[in-house]
């Protein structure tokens, strides 16, 4: 899609990290933002600097794992801005993290709601316009987690792994039919953001009792590990290039490209799956 200017984007997760710089991005080349996230007050002041700058913002108050909250996203957007053009469904949260027998049916249900329920909402919600339209392009954001396949993160791999694919579905349903609509799936390694501080929008009624308390040392340690990823406005840059440019892939990261082959091969050989150590492995071996 390269006709940007004066059309719409709408971000989820709009209120930090990569969604801000998409939204940020997009208002810089003329678009009208419709900023979504759960996080009333982030979202407030995300949309004050896009303002600032002149940007022409709407926010909403968006819950995506929530079908009527993200029913209402899409229907202030037509209201305010009559359609949509670029939809980025990148609200995301870490999930409940540990090996598989400690993970709570809890811990399951809140990265999957939001990850992977978020994204099946925004394309039930958006995609029929687009079509309609004939223009338009939507950006799922996934992860290397959707490509490999690391220990102590189950739920986000879930999730990750099933974004990937619905995003290759997608397009290989868009390409059947000519539709000049398109898609990328964003596969992110490590950027900066505060999504190591997700716990921070895990709904009350999702936190088990007896969960044991955050290690702050923990929280601390993957503070600077994260603080080293990759500039948010960079992953941006990417994703308008994708855009513009109608690439699915969008890949991030140099270190995955190992570990995703490796996989790739364990399966085209029936052999072991490689992945060990941890998501962040690849940085420090
Ligand atoms: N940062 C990384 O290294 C990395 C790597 C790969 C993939 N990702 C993915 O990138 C996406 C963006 O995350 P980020 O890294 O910018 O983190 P972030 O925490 O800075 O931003 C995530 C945003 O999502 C919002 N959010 C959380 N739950 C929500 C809900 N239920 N409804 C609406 N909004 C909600 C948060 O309030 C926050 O503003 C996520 O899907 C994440 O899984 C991140």
């Amino acid at each position: 899609m390269q006709d940007l200017e004066g059309k719409t984007a709408v971000v989820t997760g709009a209120a930090s990290g990569m969604g801000f710089a998409f939204a940020d991005c997009f208002a810089d080349e003329g678009m009208n933002v419709v900023l979504a996230d759960i996080e009333e007050k982030s979202l407030r002041e995300a949309g004050a600097r896009i303002e600032a700058a002149g940007g022409t913002v709407l926010l909403v108050p968006t819950d995506v794992s929530d079908e009527a909250s993200m029913d209402h996203l899409g229907v202030a957007t037509r209201e305010c801005f009559g359609a949509a053009h670029v939809v980025c469904l990148n609200a995301g949260v870490a999930g409940g993290g540990g090996p598989m027998e400690t993970l709570t049916t809890n811990d399951w249900k809140w990265g999957l709601d939001v990850n992977l329920w978020g994204v099946i909402h925004g394309i039930r919600v958006f995609l029929a316009g687009l079509k309609a339209q004939n223009e338009g392009h939507l950006v799922i954001t996934a992860s290397v987690a959707g490509l490999t396949s690391y220990p102590g993160t189950g739920p986000y791999n879930a999730s990750k792994h099933a974004a990937v694919t619905i995003a290759e579905t997608l397009h290989a349903e868009l390409a059947e039919e000519r539709s000049a609509v398109g898609v990328s799936c964003l596969c992110p390694g490590r950027v900066a953001t505060r999504i190591h501080e997700s716990d921070r929008n895990r709904p009350k009624e999702l936190i088990d009792e007896d969960a044991p308390l955050p290690d702050e040392e923990a929280r601390k340690i993957l503070s600077g590990v994260f603080a080293r990823g990759k500039p948010p406005a960079e992953v941006a840059e990417l994703v308008l290039k994708a855009v513009v440019e109608e690439q699915f892939w969008i890949e991030t990261d140099e270190v995955f490209r190992e570990p995703i082959r490796a996989r790739h091969e364990s399966i085209e050989n029936a052999t072991e799956p490689p992945a060990r150590g941890n998501i962040l492995a690849p940085y420090f071996s």
